[in-house]
């Protein structure tokens, strides 16, 4: 049974169809990468998976169970809304941080609201988090950068933070959108080796990238998307190689040319 499944994803914004019905499912600890041209529609299925927008039709599938349905569900709470988004973390492309907050705040925000004001163990919860915060800068690679605000931090140590903030709260699929885009090369690797590093301990992923050959080393499956829809799906060999698809070795040759 796959951890995770979307059939039929339509997304429209004024007269514009974005989405024109996207499936897809992907096992659990699965690296999934989309790849596809500017505005092919990429980002706007993140966000419809994290529930930034809502998709005008379409079903998400969670461990066998239905986790939403765009047309029955129209009117879920925000309580409702911020309880399904759990589920999934999203990091950007622009690591979006919070300024005010040192790394490690940055981090512990999100559980530490979650904790009841009144729960009696609130104090050992926090502790909790804390240490588990620690562990996760840690594990980015950014130990000694607890105290520093996203301003002192490069934009490779800013999106460990974001990597991290995600972490924390344990979700069941990871979304990357372009998570390198905005770095230097060098910066870039030291991202990446993160996201390796996470795919090794069977991390659920899904990368939206234009970093092919990270795609094609990350990746279990790739998604090739092309004007709103799944224009190809299959094995970083199969998406690289000699696929007879037409419009996905026509970007994929543009792509290798630059
Ligand atoms: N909030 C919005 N309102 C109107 N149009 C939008 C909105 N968000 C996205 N679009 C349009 O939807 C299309 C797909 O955009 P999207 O950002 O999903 O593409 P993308 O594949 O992520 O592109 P890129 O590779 O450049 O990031 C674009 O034509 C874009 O202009
Ligand atoms: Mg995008």
């Amino acid at each position: 049974m796959p951890l995770f499944e979307i059939k039929g994803f339509e997304k429209s914004f004024g007269n514009t169809q974005v989405l024109k019905g996207i499936d897809f499912s992907m096992e659990k600890g699965q690296v999934l990468a989309i790849i596809g041209s500017s505005g092919s529609g990429k980002t706007t299925l993140l966000r419809c998976i994290n529930f930034l927008e809502t998709p005008d039709k379409g079903i998400m599938y969670l461990n066998g169970e239905k986790l939403c349905d765009a047309e029955t569900d129209r009117k879920m709470t925000d309580a409702q809304i911020r309880k399904m988004r759990l589920h999934f973390g999203l990091v950007f492309q622009n690591f979006n941080l919070f300024p005010q907050y040192t790394a490690f705040e940055n981090i512990c925000l999100a559980p530490k609201l979650q904790i009841d004001k009144k729960a009696p163990d609130r104090k050992k919860k926090i502790a909790e988090i804390d240490e588990k915060a620690a562990k996760l800068l840690e594990n980015v690679g950014l130990a000694d950068k607890k105290g520093f605000y996203p301003c002192q931090l490069s934009g490779g140590q800013q999106q460990r933070v974001a990597i991290a903030r995600a972490l924390i709260l344990e979700p069941d699929i990871l979304c990357f959108d372009e998570p390198t885009s905005a770095l230097d090369p060098e910066l870039t690797t030291e991202v990446l080796n993160v996201l390796i590093a996470l795919s090794k301990q069977n991390t659920t992923m899904i990368i939206v990238t234009h970093e092919m050959e990270f795609a094609a080393e990350i990746a279990d499956e790739i998604i090739f998307m092309d004007k709103g829809v799944v224009a190809a799906r299959g094995t970083p060999d199969y998406i690289f190689g000699k696929s007879g698809n037409e419009r996905l070795e026509s970007f994929v040759g543009t792509l290798s040319k630059q």
